[in-house]
């Protein structure tokens, strides 16, 4: 399927000029809090004639009662199929928007303009849309295309280092998957403040749409980019409601990594250097948290209910090797509960 590539801009003004173009008959601004004032108030000449929602920050707020505020702004302003829903915002804001969009009188044009590492390196692409439902991580969700993606490093500047950092966690996945060596020795090698995340930014980009370009609804190779997020997205959701312990989604997809490369040995032995190489990776960014047994037996039970499991067993995508990775690797409940007993 052919898929749209992202437009790049070195300013914000550049940017500007870009989006005031856009000819649609009403255009609405879909921000959360920290993006209005941040990122939204930067573009000052796109600003006029258009209609702001304004929705919570975090996570807990990619659910259907932010849906229903999105559409009643639009039905209340009688948004029509010739109308636009521009995205301004990390994934949480692009996952809500375009998923808001995508089912609103059958599908209006949606765009992104992510403002996250996480959302320029991954979210914004790949045309996924969700929102969580009964305690589970995007259980409710499209595959529709954004109209465009306008990326623009400029956001990043605002960003607090954890969120900018969290980002990291999908670019070390599309590097591995794809054996980057550049990339993996930037991440390796140079310092977090030195990164250079215009080069980051672009690989992830790249990389990914070379696999929705060749699977945009999710039927074969594109389920490689589910590594780590099995139980990533487990732990994300045991650990959501708990205002000490809630992780950003790069932190906990970081912990699904790292059991799922411990997996990865138990499965197909995986070289220990290779492991070990991935889990000092993931050391240098990420804080390992510890898990309680009323914790594990959340996570148990959240990947028992993961929408890609079969016959009662956990679907996982696991590393062979760096740059070979396998899609359903069905593993029992039971090997999974010994694992994490001891993890
Ligand atoms: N659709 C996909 O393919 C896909 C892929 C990866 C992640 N996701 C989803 O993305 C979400 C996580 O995205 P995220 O990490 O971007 O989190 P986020 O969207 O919640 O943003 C993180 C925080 O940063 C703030 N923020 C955003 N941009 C800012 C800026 N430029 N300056 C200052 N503050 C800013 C936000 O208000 C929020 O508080 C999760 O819901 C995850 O499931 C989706």
């Amino acid at each position: 399927m052919k898929i749209k590539k992202p437009k790049y801009f070195s300013s914000f003004s550049l940017l500007e000029k870009e989006l005031a173009k856009q000819n649609y008959s009403k255009i609405f601004v879909l921000v959360d809090s920290n993006t209005r004032q941040h990122c939204f108030s930067k573009l000052l000449s796109f600003s006029k004639n258009i209609i702001i929602i304004e929705i919570k920050p975090t996570d807990e707020h990619k659910n259907l009662i932010s849906c229903e505020k999105i559409w009643q702004t639009l039905s209340a302003e009688n948004a029509d199929r010739k109308s636009v829903l521009i995205n301004i915002g990390g994934g949480m804001i692009c996952d809500l928007g375009g998923f808001a969009a995508s089912v609103y009188k059958r599908g209006i044009d949606f765009m992104h303009v992510p403002t996250t590492s996480m959302a320029m390196c991954d979210a914004a692409i790949g045309g996924k849309t969700a929102v969580n439902f009964a305690n589970a991580k995007n259980i409710i969700g499209t595959f529709h295309q954004p109209k465009q993606i306008f990326i623009c490093n400029d956001f990043l500047k605002s960003l607090p280092k954890r969120e900018l950092i969290s980002g990291l966690a999908e670019v070390m996945k599309h590097a591995l998957l794809n054996n980057d060596k550049k990339i993996l020795n930037q991440l390796n090698e140079i310092a977090v403040d030195d990164l250079d995340w215009k080069k980051l930014v672009k690989s992830s980009v790249e990389y990914k749409m070379k696999v929705i370009e060749k699977d945009f609804f999710e039927q074969n190779i594109r389920k490689l980019l589910n590594v780590g997020h099995t139980f990533g997205h487990a732990v994300e959701a045991a650990l959501m409601h708990d205002e000490k312990k809630k992780l950003l989604h790069g932190e906990a997809v970081a912990m699904g990594f790292r059991f799922e490369i411990l997996l990865a040995i138990i499965v197909f032995d995986l070289k220990l250097d290779e492991a070990n190489f991935v889990l000092e990776l993931l050391d240098k960014y990420f804080p390992i948290i510890k898990f309680s047994s009323t914790e594990k037996k959340k996570i148990i039970a959240l990947l028992k209910a993961d929408k890609k499991n079969q016959n009662g067993k956990i679907n996982f995508s696991l590393f062979k090797k760096i740059g070979n990775a396998k899609i359903d690797c069905f593993v029992s409940e039971e090997k999974i509960e010994q694992l994490l007993k001891a993890f």
